[in-house]
């Protein structure tokens, strides 16, 4: 047996424990060496829950990237350090998993895809939707020509419940949680985006729109091959978490997303019916497993991740001018300058 790919995770919030728990207990191939996070409360706690006497917590952490025995890391501290952290991984000669978004401008993203580039490690986003098997049979059709020439693509994201923060990180809507449909929509048009129009607002929770929260959005997209879309999301579904995307081209449409939660119907007097997925982790917890289990094969391997740093760039471009869509109350173009 070859020997487990020793990896530390920085950041020990809620996606974080999910992807420790891949590491400790899912992933035969991984080894979780380390757990970083400045919360003792956190990271401490997310050792003792794993119960692994062999998982060691640091405070900082440039501790572990100190530690020659670690080879990868997984970035799943807040987005605005990830551009930060993941240029510091990568000048000490870590591979890179990095939750998205890559950063909160092309700059700063930039600085970090220079780092990588430079010490040649590898670098993969936290796009998990490209390994939900029911996304990857929507681009398999795509990609083997089925659905012919793609015209019309869609893509929903749907929170279950609006978190009401003091203060509302700026912009989220866009740079935190539509850029994954960002991400899907250029993998499922196979194209880049050109244009893009946006408008959002705040109607959820009117009394926070003076803090800058923006709950609701709708998102029209050019792509550079001609394909047009729509994305739209909003952080508060009462049926729970909702993701859905759809591809209509000259040859058939697809659909995936329907979030049930198993395969079992009740069939009773009001009707028929099924339970909805609330959480997140009920609809990608095997997506994010298998988005690790890429990343710890690829390190071992040496093979490209099929999700890169560019495609965190790409996203991050796309999400940058809905923002700026959205200032000017017009369409704005997407930068899609060359980058490192
Ligand atoms: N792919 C997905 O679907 C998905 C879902 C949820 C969250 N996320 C991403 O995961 C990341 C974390 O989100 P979360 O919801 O777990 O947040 P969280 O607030 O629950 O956890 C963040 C943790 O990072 C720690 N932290 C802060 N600064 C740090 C630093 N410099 N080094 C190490 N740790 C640091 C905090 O103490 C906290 O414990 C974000 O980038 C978010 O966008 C992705």
């Amino acid at each position: 047996v070859s020997e487990r790919v020793a990896v530390a995770l920085i950041g020990a919030g809620m996606m974080g424990a999910y992807h420790a728990e891949s590491l400790a207990r899912r992933l035969p191939a991984a080894r979780l060496a380390a757990v970083a996070d400045p919360s003792e409360e956190a990271g401490r706690g997310l050792v003792a829950r794993l119960d692994a006497g062999s998982v060691r917590y640091e405070r900082d952490y440039q501790a572990v990237l100190a530690d020659p025995e670690i080879r990868a890391v997984v970035i799943a501290s807040p987005g605005a350090s990830h551009p930060e952290v993941t240029a510091a991984a990568a000048q000490a000669g870590k591979h890179v998993f990095c939750e998205k978004p890559l950063g909160y401008s092309l700059e700063e993203a930039d600085r970090a895809l220079t780092a990588v580039a430079t010490s040649g490690v590898l670098l993969q986003m936290g796009f998990q939707r490209r390994f939900d098997s029911g996304f990857l049979r929507t681009h398999a059709l795509v990609a083997d020509g089925t659905l012919g020439s793609v015209q019309l693509l869609r893509s929903i994201t749907r929170d279950p419940e609006l978190q009401r923060p003091e203060s509302p990180l700026p912009w989220a809507i866009f740079r935190e949680t539509l850029i994954h449909d960002f991400d899907v929509l250029r993998w499922l048009a196979d194209s880049e985006a050109v244009e893009v129009f946006a408008m959002a607002d705040t109607l959820i929770a009117p009394e926070y729109r003076e803090r800058g929260l923006l709950d609701t959005a709708v998102v029209c997209v050019r792509f550079a091959n001609g394909a047009l879309a729509t994305a739209d999301a909003s952080f508060r579904a009462v049926y729970g978490y909702d993701v859905r995307a759809e591809v209509f081209g000259s040859a058939g449409m697809a659909t995936v997303g329907e979030g049930r939660l198993d395969s079992a119907w009740h069939y009773g007097p009001a009707g028929v019916s099924r339970p909805h997925a609330h959480w997140f982790l009920d609809l990608f917890g095997a997506a994010y497993t298998a988005e690790l289990a890429h990343f710890v094969d690829c390190v071992a391997t040496g093979r490209p991740a099929v999700v890169t740093g560019q495609d965190g760039r790409a996203s991050l471009a796309m999400a940058l001018a809905a923002v700026e869509s959205v200032q000017t109350g017009r369409p704005a173009r997407v930068a899609n300058t060359p980058s490192p």
